[in-house]
């Protein structure tokens, strides 16, 4: 029986454990032009030092107009890669997997990054969205596939593709959203071209060997079109399934009763008996006690605790060593990490 400290063998690389550090977008750190500061390094030293065996680097945008906030990472220049290495040296040193969000935030692109965010059909809630032209798709298609080459260049394993959310790739796939005719929407094929082109091209410019992971928004619009998408996915030979939501609270997937996480957890863990693809579940989980269950319940071959390892960037070493966590307090209306890391509790706590 698999536990949340057993190994997993992902191609060449040798997974220490079960736990991922999944993106956390830390707000405030980096300034409008995108580049690592010290604070960014610090930020993963610390959480890869911290014992997980799988760090995905928070949500960095390969085009600007693109951006999900004026100061988010960037990667959409070669002049981003040396200091996204920093991160993937200090990821690596610590013989963690190291991958990297690449995102797009397609129409919910706030107004302080573009007036006229482009998506696959215009938002009738959002004014000035529009529709992407195929030209404009093809360009911001091989600007994804870009990003990844430099992720590779800066020393990440991987990538991870940021499918989840409401973001631009789980607007291109859903019905809700995308109401194109032509070869970019119309059906399933055409709705996930642009997901299949971004793949089939990162796979032919950086490899076998670099893993590809697909960050999936399960209800996007239904758990039966995440699903089929997760299933379809694989056929294109990703390498992780990392199972969120699509960013929207329509057509939420029943629980069963006596199931007791939510129901982006339980979206994971259906999708999990569908494919062969090793399968993140996220959100929520909270506990060591509930991460270990779904392990060795065979419900996940990892999950994801972002909130806990932000509260204490040592948690899994605490959790093999038995020693007590530094909590996580769930600030309500919401984490104060979405304003900036310093005004969380949990952190300050840790810091007196
Ligand atoms: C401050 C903050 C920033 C986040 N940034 C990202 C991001 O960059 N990319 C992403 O896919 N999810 C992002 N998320 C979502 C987390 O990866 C995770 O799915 C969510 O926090 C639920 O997990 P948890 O309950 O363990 O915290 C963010 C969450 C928080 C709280």
């Amino acid at each position: 029986m698999p536990t949340l400290f057993s190994y997993y063998t992902l191609k060449k690389h040798t997974i220490k454990n079960r736990i991922v550090f999944p993106p956390v977008v830390c707000f405030h750190y980096a300034g409008g032009d995108g580049f690592v500061v010290d604070r960014n390094v610090e930020h993963y030293r610390a959480r890869a030092e911290g014992g997980p065996g799988i760090i995905i680097t928070e949500a960095t945008a390969f085009w600007e107009e693109g951006r999900l906030a004026p100061f988010q990472l960037g990667i959409w220049s070669d002049a981003h890669i040396p200091g996204l290495s920093r991160i993937a040296g200090t990821v690596k040193k610590n013989n963690v997997l190291s991958l990297l969000q690449i995102h797009h935030a397609g129409l919910i692109s706030p107004e302080s990054v573009t007036t006229t965010p482009g998506g696959p059909s215009a938002d009738e809630k959002k004014p000035g969205s529009r529709a992407l032209s195929v030209d404009e798709i093809r360009v911001i298609r091989d600007a994804f596939i870009a990003g990844a080459l430099r992720a590779k260049r800066a020393g990440f394993d991987g990538i991870e593709l940021h499918g989840a959310h409401g973001y631009l790739l789980s607007q291109f796939a859903s019905t809700f959203f995308n109401k194109r005719d032509d070869e970019y929407g119309g059906n399933f094929s055409g709705r996930m071209k642009l997901a299949t082109e971004i793949i089939r091209g990162i796979r032919a410019v950086c490899g076998d060997d670099f893993i590809i992971d697909y960050r999936l928004g399960a209800n996007a619009p239904s758990l039966e079109d995440g699903i089929e998408i997760a299933r379809y996915l694989e056929t294109l030979g990703i390498d992780l399934l990392h199972v969120s939501h699509g960013g929207s609270l329509l057509n939420l997937p029943r629980t069963p009763r006596d199931f007791e996480y939510n129901w982006i957890v339980y979206s994971g863990t259906v999708i999990k008996t569908q494919v062969n693809t090793p399968v993140i579940t996220v959100n929520e989980i909270k506990t060591p006690e509930r991460a270990s269950w779904l392990i060795e319940n065979n419900k996940a071959d990892f999950v994801a605790l972002a909130r806990p390892q932000m509260a204490d960037p040592s948690w899994a070493n605490h959790v093999k060593k038995n020693e007590p966590i530094n909590l996580c307090l769930s600030c309500k209306p919401r984490c104060r990490w979405y304003e900036d890391s310093s005004l969380c509790p949990a952190v300050k706590k840790l810091m007196s």
